[in-house]
């Protein structure tokens, strides 16, 4: 493990103005996606529509990195040029998700554990190989009566320490991603004090496996209200509580903190975030890696078809725009009407 090597990935990645963009969906994600706008999921229709993504002209001044899935980083342009150097000629890193997903934790109803660590180190490999510089491992924390448990945050702990220890030693940065859901009618505060354990949990466990702290990410969930939460907080207090929330549990040796959208629209993923970094005096970079948030405009722009593709790539760049200008608390609902 070169850490030095590790250290300046991990930086480039939380780039200032830029943010990483997950396009790993799996093929249930992305089936569920596409039903959206009525067209299959078939390989050439996921192919083409990572290709409208990762070609868009200029996207490289805000993207610095893509999270891509298995099958994605072994396709090719329609150019003919593999996907992960399409993405180094746009100046953007080439990652990769290398959980096989969350499943039911046995024993604990309405829980989930995330799988994948058998066989991780020769995948590690490979992907190392195809060219992916950094990784991804997701466990997703489940607010509800009773839940979530202690054993169901420490054993998602464990396992994200332990992948991103073997991600590390195979020279990739990892991405360490614990999801608490937006799901449920739960309050802020709940969701505070949820995502202030969970953290807390996994550094704890992070420490224990030796990561190196200056050479990874973290991508957590914002605090804010359950989806079904008859109050909703608003964006002040997203912000602030987040923040809070963070100072409390994550070292100031991470260079930086990508936020997952969780099914927050596209421009409140983008308001909250500037909202964050409006705040000022932080200890880390505060960017973005939103899957939903990025692309919802891009999929309805584009439909699955290829007269759309002009303006599918419009869309992208126009979010990917103003989640640029969150990053330095210099997003404003003008630019939107500048869009439309
Ligand atoms: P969303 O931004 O759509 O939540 O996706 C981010 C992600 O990578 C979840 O693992």
């Amino acid at each position: 493990m070169n850490t030095h090597d590790l250290q300046s990935t991990a930086q480039a990645m939380v780039a200032k103005g830029k943010g990483i963009l997950a396009a790993d969906e799996s093929f249930g994600t992305i089936e569920k996606r596409f039903k959206s706008i009525n067209i299959p999921s078939t390989e050439p229709n996921r192919r083409a529509y990572r290709d409208l993504l990762f070609t868009t002209p200029g996207i490289g001044e805000y993207i610095s990195g893509v999270i891509m899935f298995d099958e994605t980083i072994r396709q090719k342009s329609e150019s003919g040029t593999p996907f992960p150097e399409v993405l180094k000629r746009q100046g953007i890193l080439p990652g990769i998700k290398v959980d096989n997903g969350a499943k039911d934790l046995a024993g604990f109803p309405g829980e989930k554990i995330t799988e994948g660590l058998d066989g991780l180190r020769e995948r590690l490999a490979e992907y190392r190989k195809l060219g992916a510089t950094f990784t991804k491992w997701r466990a997703v924390i489940t607010v509800g009566k009773d839940i979530p448990t202690r054993f169901c945050i420490d054993a998602n702990a464990h396992a994200l320490a332990r992948y991103a220890a073997l991600s590390q030693a195979a020279g990739l940065v990892p991405i360490v991603e614990p999801e608490v859901l937006m799901d449920g009618d739960h309050t802020i505060g709940r969701c505070e004090q949820v995502t202030e354990t969970t953290l807390t949990s996994v550094f704890f466990h992070l420490e224990a496996h030796r990561v190196v702290l200056e050479g990874m990410v973290l991508k957590p969930n914002m605090v804010i209200s359950g989806s079904k939460c008859p109050t909703q907080a608003g964006v002040e207090e997203v912000a602030k509580a987040t923040v809070r929330c963070l100072k409390r549990t994550v070292p100031s040796a991470v260079p930086g903190i990508v936020f997952l959208s969780g099914g927050q629209t596209p421009q409140v993923a983008t308001d909250h975030l500037n909202a964050m970094n409006a705040l000022g005096n932080l200890p880390w970079e505060l960017s973005f890696s939103y899957g939903r948030a990025l692309q919802d405009e891009a999929l309805k722009a584009w439909k699955g078809e290829k007269a759309n593709v002009t303006a599918g790539q419009k869309a992208f760049a126009h979010r990917s725009k103003c989640v640029s200008a969150a990053r330095y608390g210099k997003y404003s609902a003008k630019m939107e009407m500048a869009a439309a």
